[in-house]
């Protein structure tokens, strides 16, 4: 049994998934910016609440030095998220755009897991069998948005897409860098929570599926991929 930290799991897929793995008898770590936000979530599951909001060094480094007081991490899932370019009147695209929503989206997506994953990769050292799920997108797929007539290749949105991109070097360069880690990217699907405003069609239980699944690889598992619920998406 894995000890596992979740960036952003006091609610939408990070909740599903803390539920889900807390189901498989692992120990939570069930990271919420919100303090009260989080310590109701995770004993509706039966987790750990930990302060955590992944834009701030004394935040994260006081959660690395609890989760350390109690034994160390195994698994590390990256999930916090925001989607900034959500306007009024839908996403904002490349019109609409400005270098402070870019800012923004980038300050949680990007710093935020580089942040995080800099704080804890200590920690992760020392487990026997240490895993990093990067929450990604699809639209994080060069691939996919270059593909006139994918759904992918409509989304107008930039900051999003190019935060998640961004992930997505970020598990290709860690992967290489430690290859003691099982490092991957995954996307869940488009799916109905806050982030879309309930647009998207799938639940967050069928989300969560890829990233519990990819929690739980073993040692012997892959490393520096990027994967849906039904196998490696194209970068
Ligand atoms: N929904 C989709 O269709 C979809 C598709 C592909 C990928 N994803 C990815 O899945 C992940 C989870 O998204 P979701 O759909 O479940 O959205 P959500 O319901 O809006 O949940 C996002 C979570 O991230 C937290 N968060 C935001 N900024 C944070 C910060 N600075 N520090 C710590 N936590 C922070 C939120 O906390 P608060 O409650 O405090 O705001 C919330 O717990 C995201 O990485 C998202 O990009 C979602």
């Amino acid at each position: 049994m894995s000890k596992i930290l979740i960036t952003g799991a006091n609610k939408g897929i990070g909740f599903e998934t803390a539920r889900r793995l807390v189901a498989e008898g692992h120990t939570i770590y069930l990271g919420s910016r919100d303090a009260e936000r989080g310590r109701r979530a995770a004993d509706e599951v039966g987790a750990r609440a930990i302060q955590l909001d992944v834009i701030d060094d004394e935040s994260v480094n006081a959660a690395v030095g609890v989760i350390r007081a109690e034994g160390g991490l195994d698994v590390l899932i990256n999930n916090a998220g925001i989607q900034a370019e959500m306007g009024d009147g839908g996403v904002i695209g490349a019109a609409g755009l400005t270098a402070e929503i870019m800012r923004e989206t980038f300050e949680t997506n990007v710093f935020g897991v580089v942040r995080v994953l800099h704080a804890f990769l200590p920690l992760l050292q020392q487990s026997e069998a240490p895993v990093v799920v990067n929450v990604s997108s699809g639209l994080a797929s060069l691939a996919g948005v270059t593909t006139p007539g994918s759904p992918l290749y409509q989304y107008p949105g930039v900051a999003y897409p190019a935060s998640k991109t961004a992930v997505n070097m970020l598990t290709i360069q860690y992967a290489k860098a430690f290859p003691e880690i099982r490092i991957n990217s995954v996307e869940p699907g488009y799916t109905k929570t806050d982030l879309n405003n309930y647009s998207g069609h799938q639940t967050v239980a069928e989300a969560a599926e890829i990233i519990v699944r990819m929690a739980q690889i073993g040692a012997d598992g892959p490393t520096g991929g990027y994967f849906d619920i039904n196998g490696t998406l194209p970068w």
